[in-house]
């Protein structure tokens, strides 16, 4: 699908889940691993849901899915249920055939003296296994893609960041106030999500509005880290009509 307005955001959550089951399909046709970067958050709740239906009710299988999260809390527990690890299990994981030795989230306790090594390392794996074949993408209120936040450069890889206070604030519900939001996350770098072959960005309300505007019609700029994708020749951008409303 190209990039498209749509007045239900389930609807196109359905069509975003058809593509990626077509494309595993496509893949285990030819004996092939699909390769997928996953994100969290509420934008793609939807898209989970409809795998999960996809896997029960229409046999869609997970066997030769490799998927790599991208990003996570830094530090965080793995069964806190804030954490992205959490998220997934709950949404996904927990629900379909994906085996366990292949599903690679960030590691929210990676001691701090081994982050840049064990960064390096998340990338070396995505590459090991060929490369992302589709990324899945929600879009923070600073323009924010994974956890890379304004400054982030255009060929950074995975690593540690400090999350914006626009950010935190926007998390701070689900975590019972600001000052539990971590103030750090490991995230897959611009370069990372850039080598996917396929990106999809999902962005669902009016207050994703101006950020879309932003993304989609302003200069390609390290202080809008979304408006990157622009240069990319095969993404698309999914929106309903209240995230469409700032377009020209
Ligand atoms: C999540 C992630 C973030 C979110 C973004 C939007 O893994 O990388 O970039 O996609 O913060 O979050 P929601 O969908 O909750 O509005």
């Amino acid at each position: 699908i190209h990039n498209m307005v749509f007045s239900s955001s389930d609807h196109a959550s359905q069509l975003v889940a058809g593509e990626i089951a077509d494309l595993i399909k496509n893949k285990k046709d030819k004996g092939e691993n699909c390769v997928l970067g996953l994100a969290t958050g509420s934008s793609p709740i939807n898209v989970y849901a409809e795998l999960v239906r996809l896997h029960k009710e229409e046999g869609l299988s997970f066997e030769n899915v490799i998927s790599f999260n991208l990003d996570e809390y830094w530090p965080m527990d793995e069964d806190n249920v804030q954490s992205y690890h959490y998220f997934m299990h709950e949404h996904l994981f927990n629900h379909i055939n994906i085996k366990p030795e292949n599903i690679n989230i960030p590691n929210g306790k990676i001691p701090q003296e081994k982050i840049i090594e064990y960064c390096l390392a998340y990338e070396a794996k995505i590459k090991d296994v060929g490369g992302l074949d589709f990324q899945l993408l929600g879009i923070g209120r600073t323009g924010h893609i994974g956890f890379n936040e304004p400054g982030s450069h255009y060929n950074s890889g995975t690593r540690m960041i400090t999350l914006d206070h626009l950010t935190r604030a926007d998390a701070a519900p689900s975590f019972h106030g600001i000052s539990n939001v971590p103030k750090k996350a490991i995230t897959m770098g611009i370069s990372t999500v850039r080598s996917a072959r396929r990106i999809v960005l999902l962005a669902w309300g009016q207050n994703k509005a101006e950020v879309i505007k932003e993304t989609i019609e302003g200069e390609v700029s390290p202080s809008v880290p979304a408006t990157y994708l622009q240069k990319h020749k095969n993404t698309s951008f999914i929106l309903d009509t209240g995230a469409a409303s700032e377009l020209t």
